[in-house]
């Protein structure tokens, strides 16, 4: 089966995801493909954390892989991301990981027949991303129901926070945003940065999407971090089980500064850990799903 936004799947799929991510963790859940499954990561986007840790899930489930890149490939003779993908299918590749520049490229890929699993598409989805945020959260807290959740920062142009606010609300949490209004997305509930900050159990920082400005951002980045970015100070006012993450890369000390990067509430480095056990419960999934979802 495809997995190309959460909203695919019932609350339940996403519960079992979880569930057998944190198996892989733990190491009471095994699986070895042996060599004979063969995925192909196809990154049309800069990235370090979801291509290599998708590539990482791979090898961990002992699938090989094939490493595509757009400078040598026929995209660059003309050849379209369809064209592209039926030859990954043609050659024999049981699934493709993809994260493209485009919303929903997908849909683009109807008549593929293998299964095509979404490492980000421009500012929509990013399902595996959601998805070791929540695992991050579970194995934080326990539980989703009840939480209260405040993303900061570029909102607008965010695929994190478009995808993990469905998703966060459908388990029962309370998600807030806040930011620069050049920032902001009509859609989210809108709030004072500092009058909410010491009243939610995570705060998320995002990345300003430099590379996806329609303009440039109307303040300096020295602004950016005295308005809106946490420091030391603000992390002191935070209630004392709270936690920081951001989906990474960040602008250190533009929204997140260098001492808070690595300090006590950080989880930032336990969610990158953290992106592998969610993608190979991902594959699985694709793998061994037959039905037909595109
Ligand atoms: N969080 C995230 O998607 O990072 P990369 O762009 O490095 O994959």
């Amino acid at each position: 089966m495809n997995i190309l936004k959460l909203e695919d799947l019932k609350v339940e799929e996403i519960e079992e995801l979880l569930e057998n991510a944190i198996k892989f963790k733990k190491g009471s859940k095994k699986i070895d493909y042996n060599g004979k499954k063969v995925i192909a990561n196809l990154f049309f986007e800069p990235s370090t954390r979801t291509h290599y840790s998708f590539e990482m899930a791979e090898y961990k489930l002992g699938c090989k892989t094939i490493e595509f890149t757009e400078e040598t490939s026929s995209i660059k003779k003309g050849e379209s991301l369809y064209d592209t993908v039926k030859t990954f299918e043609s050659i024999g590749v049981d699934a493709i990981v993809i994260r493209h520049r485009e919303d929903e490229y997908y849909n683009k890929l109807k008549n593929i027949n293998i299964p095509i699993i979404n490492a980000g598409d421009g500012k929509k989805d990013h399902p595996s991303q959601s998805l070791l945020d929540l695992m991050t959260i579970k194995e934080e807290f326990g539980k989703f129901e009840g939480l209260k959740v405040l993303i900061i920062g570029d909102i607008k142009h965010s695929r994190v926070a478009h995808s993990n606010i469905k998703v966060m609300e459908r388990l029962g949490m309370e998600v807030y945003t806040s930011g620069p209004e050049e920032f902001k997305d009509e859609d989210f509930k809108f709030v004072n940065y500092e009058e909410m900050l010491p009243k939610v159990d995570v705060v998320m920082l995002l990345r300003i999407q430099f590379e996806r400005l329609e303009k440039e951002m109307s303040m300096t980045k020295e602004k950016y971090n005295n308005l809106y970015g946490i420091n030391i100070n603000r992390v002191k006012q935070m209630k004392e089980n709270a936690i920081i993450m951001h989906p990474a890369p960040f602008n250190r000390n533009v929204e997140i500064s260098d001492d808070v990067v690595e300090c006590e509430k950080s989880r930032i480095f336990k969610q990158m850990q953290n992106g592998v056990f969610v993608r190979m419960a991902m594959i699985e999934k694709a793998l061994n799903d037959n039905s037909i979802n595109n």
